[in-house]
């Protein structure tokens, strides 16, 4: 291993930052999970990376797939093994004969590839076809455990060694129990969606904070920042327009609008729920939306969900729309009760008193709206607000014409609801686009149930141009 370096990064920022910067230089790593799980591409996406960036060399043996295979399938994920090999950087060690050569053959084998082409790291892909052939024989173990400790420490090549294994709480091969630190990789649903978590099971000398990630297969091995982590932070620039046609609505999300197709065709009433967990507040996620619409001259109108207040609401979105926009095209709801002494331009006061006689007062600035533009008008509201004001039984009675009302003025509704709203299953079956929001291991992740979309994890980008929400479906 080359001597400067005493951490070989992971391959992916996050986990580095996670396992304080990497594995330690000539350790041993076990990376554990179900078939299809990521293990191969995990490992293969670790010696790419530290090949490109750090120039060390890399060894890559597999006792399952050839290496015709391997370098085609990682060429699809934007791996170019090829490169690598002609610039002697990189051997790819094809063992899939394994019963027939034995393993005292192999690892001579393996021993003289390292020495011969001076590698500082190497994947045994996977260490469960070794552990298979020697499984009844003790003293073939001990050889194969000492031949290991040996690369590993003596030779002071960090090995990634695979282990299939269903569950992470599965007994533990011996060979975990050498390992410095131990990733159990697993694949499961969340409401017919695939999953994808990292979780670090050992983590030798390293205090893990976050010891569980989730993660994509699509276009490579990608881990998403929580948010405690600095997922998502607050956008330093305006968001970039995403133009609306003549029929829809963007949802000010380039990538969310391509994937679903319809948001937000006009005379549409949709529905945005938040898991119980979630921790980022409501405002956060469709401000997105709400300042794509103003700054292209649209209006809104918003009920804001329970927790906010109009103030906030219009502070969260006044960095970010025009100030002419923010002025004449947005009209957000208050209650008396609770609304500041001096009621803003821009602000509908409920009496909170009657549904029947507040929602007339919403539907007639969503009118006075639509008359000044003559465009359709985007409105949001938190039914969790209504529901805690007027309860259930009183939202029943209003919820029919309102939604008739979007349809046959051809506005847009946004409905938002929380955890515990009784009114969410009715809002579910009425919305034309159904979509979830959850915490999954501290990244913000986006599901739709209609249309069905992939889990979707949300994060921020931002350049010369301004901010932008980009989704990264789990693949
Ligand atoms: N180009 C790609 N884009 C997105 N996902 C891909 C791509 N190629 C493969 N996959 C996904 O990766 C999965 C396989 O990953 P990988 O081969 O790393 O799993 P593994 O854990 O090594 O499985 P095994 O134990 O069977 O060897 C596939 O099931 C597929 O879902
Ligand atoms: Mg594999």
């Amino acid at each position: 291993m080359k001597d400067n370096i005493n951490k070989v990064p992971t391959g992916a920022s996050v986990l580095d930052e996670v396992v304080g910067g990497g594995f330690p230089a000539g350790s041993l790593v076990a990376v554990t999970g179900p078939p299809g799980s990521g293990k191969t591409i995990f490992a293969a996406n670790w010696v790419y990376n530290n090949i490109e960036k750090l120039g060390l060399k890399g060894l890559y043996v597999s006792f399952v797939e050839g290496r015709k295979n391997f370098i085609e399938n990682m060429r699809g994920l934007g791996l170019n093994f090829e490169k690598l090999e002609r610039a002697g950087k990189f051997r790819f060690l094809e063992m899939i004969t394994l019963k027939e050569i034995g393993i005292p053959a192999i690892i001579e084998q393996i021993l003289s590839e390292i020495a011969d082409m001076g590698a500082d790291i190497l994947v045994i892909d996977s260490f469960s076809a070794i552990l298979q052939v020697i499984e009844k024989s003790y003293d073939a173990r001990i050889l194969v455990h000492t031949v290991l400790s040996k690369i590993v420490r003596e030779m002071g090549c960090t090995t990634v060694i695979i282990i299939e294994k269903m569950k992470a709480e599965e007994t533990y091969e011996p060979t975990e129990f050498l390992s410095d630190h131990i990733i159990h990789l697993s694949k499961t649903e969340v409401d017919g969606a695939l999953l994808r978590c990292l979780n670090i099971l050992k983590a030798r000398g390293t205090e893990v904070r976050q010891p569980r990630l989730a993660f994509t297969l699509k276009g490579g091995f990608k881990v998403f920042r929580p948010l405690i982590m600095g997922g998502l932070p607050e956008p330093t620039k305006r968001f970039k327009l995403v133009p609306h046609n003549k029929e829809h609505y963007s949802s000010g999300i380039r990538d969310l609008d391509a994937m679903i197709g319809t948001v937000f065709r006009r005379g549409c009433y949709n529905l945005l729920e938040f898991e119980r967990n979630v921790s980022l507040t409501p405002e956060r996620l469709f401000r997105v939306t709400v300042s794509n619409v103003l700054n292209q001259g649209g209006q809104v109108i918003i009920l804001p969900p329970q927790g906010l207040s109009a103030l906030t609401v219009w502070r969260s979105l006044e960095p970010y729309v025009y100030e002419d926009a923010l002025k004449h095209n947005l009209k957000i709801v208050d209650f008396k009760a609770t609304a500041v002494e001096l009621v803003e331009p821009y602000v509908v006061l409920f009496e909170g008193r009657s549904i029947r006689e507040d929602m007339i007062c919403f539907w007639n600035a969503i009118s006075e709206l639509r008359r000044q533009r003559d465009k359709p008008v985007f409105s949001i509201v938190g039914f969790d607000t209504l529901e805690y004001i007027y309860g259930k039984d009183e939202l029943l009675k209003v919820i029919g014409e309102d939604l008739a009302k979007t349809r046959n003025f051809g506005d847009v509704r946004l409905n938002l609801v929380r955890p515990g709203c009784a009114i969410a299953e009715h809002l579910r079956a009425l919305a034309d686009i159904y979509l979830v929001v959850r915490e999954i291991c501290g990244a913000i992740i986006l599901q739709g149930i209609k249309p069905r979309t992939p889990l979707l994890n949300i994060e921020l980008h931002t350049d010369e141009e301004g901010s932008e929400i980009k989704i990264t479906p789990i693949l």
